[in-house]
């Protein structure tokens, strides 16, 4: 795909590997949709990159407001060429210490989520005579459950399932779907966790590189996973 003048939709665009997104593809040409609540860091990120980033205040858990918003942004004559699924959140705690809303939050968000603007997104992908193409951000915790994640690896697990299904379910609709399974990012991902961030994560521009490069692949060549990880994951004050 050629990115410039596509249509692409990122949730969870208003900070970390989002925002970095919405910069590797504006940067490439394309008109971003960036989703997120909020709306100052978009505003922000709007100034920053301009007119192809068109700032969007939402919340993905809300299936009412994304199918409004959907249904009033495109018509046949603006179909979205791309979706990225990134908006996520994670909470850490044992089983037995996770709050009921920290669970709920994750479900709702990196599962419902996904599947609600999917749901209202692949008809127009339907209709686009181009290829399109559905990334969805999973997690190293999408692939190899631990300690403490629990309720966040059943999420990413949810979404390794989800993308392989839709992988099978809409290849011959000309929609590629493909699924990244990222190691630890620096980014506000782990304001949450109370694990600190360090210079040995990877870098959110890096994972934006990842990206583009697979939605720039010839049309009839996908790559449906890809796992990325830092070489040395530890902190660099950390004995190896
Ligand atoms: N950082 C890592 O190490 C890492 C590793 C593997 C996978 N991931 C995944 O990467 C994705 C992006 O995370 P990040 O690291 O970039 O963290 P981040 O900086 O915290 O970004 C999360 C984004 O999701 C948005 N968001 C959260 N809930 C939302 C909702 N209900 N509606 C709309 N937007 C919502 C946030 O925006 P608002 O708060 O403005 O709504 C924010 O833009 C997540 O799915 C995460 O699970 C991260």
């Amino acid at each position: 795909m050629n990115l410039t003048g596509k249509i692409a939709i990122v949730t969870g665009a208003s900070s970390g590997i989002g925002a970095e997104f919405s910069r590797a593809l504006t940067g490439k040409g394309a008109t971003v949709y960036g989703l997120a609540r909020r709306e100052s860091k978009l505003e922000a990120i709007r100034k920053e990159l301009g007119d192809l980033f068109r700032p969007v205040v939402a919340d993905i858990t809300d299936p009412g407001s994304i199918q409004d918003w959907i249904t009033s942004t495109f018509t046949d004559g603006l179909l979205p060429d791309i979706l990225i699924n990134n908006a996520g959140t994670g909470y850490f705690n044992k089983v037995e210490d996770l709050p009921l809303d920290e669970w709920h939050t994750m479900i709702n968000t990196n599962l419902s989520g996904v599947f609600y603007i999917t749901k209202y997104i692949v008809p127009l992908m339907k209709k686009n005579p181009a290829v399109c193409h559905i990334i969805n951000i999973s997690s190293i915790a999408g692939l190899i459950g631990n300690p403490s994640i629990s309720g966040y690896n059943a999420t990413k697990f949810g979404v390794r399932g989800f993308s392989e299904a839709l992988m099978k379910e809409l290849r011959y609709d000309g929609i590629k779907v493909s699924c990244m399974f990222p190691g630890s990012i620096a980014t506000e991902f782990f304001d949450n966790t109370g694990t600190d961030i360090h210079p040995n994560m990877m870098m959110g521009r890096d994972v934006a590189t990842v990206l583009t490069n697979l939605l720039e692949l010839p049309d009839n060549f996908l790559i449906d996973e890809v796992t990325m990880r830092p070489l040395n994951p530890k902190p660099p004050d950390k004995p190896l």
